[in-house]
């Protein structure tokens, strides 16, 4: 299958692009400011800045794809997370390809805690407000399109998520892991996995591909610290509610309906975290000891 990962070059998007090359796919992938280091892989990368019509119409001219996954994150910014998504809906629609657009559990508030496919949006965040955005464009202009809805996304140590666990456990960052603030995070080789399956399938509509567990940021930073042989007492605790950034607080994707859609497990952190082996962090020197407690 020819397949187009937009954002291949971030952490999912680079997962994606591993597994669709190792599953043979004809695989091109973007990047928009960090050209991929490892070059040895057989793909074709393109420069896309979403935001510009004609890089979008060139890139999808040039690469043919049968499937578009997006994996593009803007974080807040309008004109990339909300707005650009529909330029690549609507070329996608066009051209007859396939469209996998990766969101957030970010389009829900937390209210009501436990969120299926079939609750609509009710953003709080200007992030969530985007992303809830660029679904319904990306639905409207490209009906047969999957949203894939994720959470907290894990793996390899290579997470932003990772990463503040190890700055906090350290004390070379300021913050706390918020013990009240709950998600259903989900490792990256499950997610692009499930991705990739939901690409080759005929599936439509919003699907929900969150892990298993619903763990408040604390647990998650523990586990992942316990891993990695941390220091768990390190970790400074706080709470969401009382946070200047008012983010949702409780927020646990129900994907079981997804889930029983797919091959692929989507499993939960306590699992994942459990045997998941993490990289030293790049020019540490850390010894790390996964599984360690
Ligand atoms: N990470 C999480 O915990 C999490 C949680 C829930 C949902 N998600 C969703 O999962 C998806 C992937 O997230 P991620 O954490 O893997 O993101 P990421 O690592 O930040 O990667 C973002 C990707 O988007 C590209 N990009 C940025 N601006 C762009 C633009 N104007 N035009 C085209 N591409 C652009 C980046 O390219 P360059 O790096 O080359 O600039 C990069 O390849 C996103 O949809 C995100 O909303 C993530």
């Amino acid at each position: 299958m020819e397949m187009l990962i937009v954002g291949g070059s971030g952490f999912l998007g680079a997962e994606l692009v591993r597994r669709a090359v190792a599953a043979d796919h004809a695989t091109a992938a973007t990047y928009s400011s960090r050209p991929p280091r490892d070059r040895g892989q057989p793909v074709a990368w393109y420069r896309l800045d979403l935001r510009e019509p004609v890089q979008v119409q060139r890139v999808m001219a040039e690469a043919r794809p049968q499937v578009v996954i997006n994996a593009s994150s803007g974080l807040a910014d309008w004109g990339v997370t909300a707005e650009a998504p529909l330029r690549l809906a609507l070329a996608a629609a066009r051209s007859g390809s396939r469209l996998i657009h990766v969101s957030s559990d970010a389009v829900f508030s937390g209210r009501l805690v436990h969120y299926n496919e079939a609750q609509p949006p009710d953003p709080v965040t200007p992030y969530g407000a985007a992303k809830a955005a660029a679904e319904t464009g990306v639905r409207l202009v490209h009906p047969g399109s999957v949203v894939a809805r994720t959470s907290l996304i894990i793996g390899g140590g290579r997470s932003e998520h990772e990463r503040l666990v190890r700055q906090l456990a350290a004390g070379t960052r300021a913050g706390a892991l918020f013990t009240d603030d709950v998600r259903c995070p989900v490792h990256v080789t499950d997610l692009a996995e499930a991705l990739l399956e939901l690409a080759a399938s005929q599936a439509h509509g919003v699907h929900h591909l969150g892990g298993a567990d619903a763990l408040s940021r604390h647990e998650l930073g523990f586990l992942i610290a316990r891993r990695d042989g941390l220091d768990t007492t390190r970790l400074p605790t706080g709470l969401r509610a009382e946070s200047p950034h008012p983010d949702p607080l409780d927020v646990r994707l129900d994907s079981r309906a997804t889930q029983r859609k797919l091959r692929t497990g989507l499993r939960g952190a306590r699992e994942f975290l459990s045997n998941d082996r993490s990289c030293p962090p790049p020019g540490s020197g850390s010894d790390v000891r996964p599984g360690r407690s």
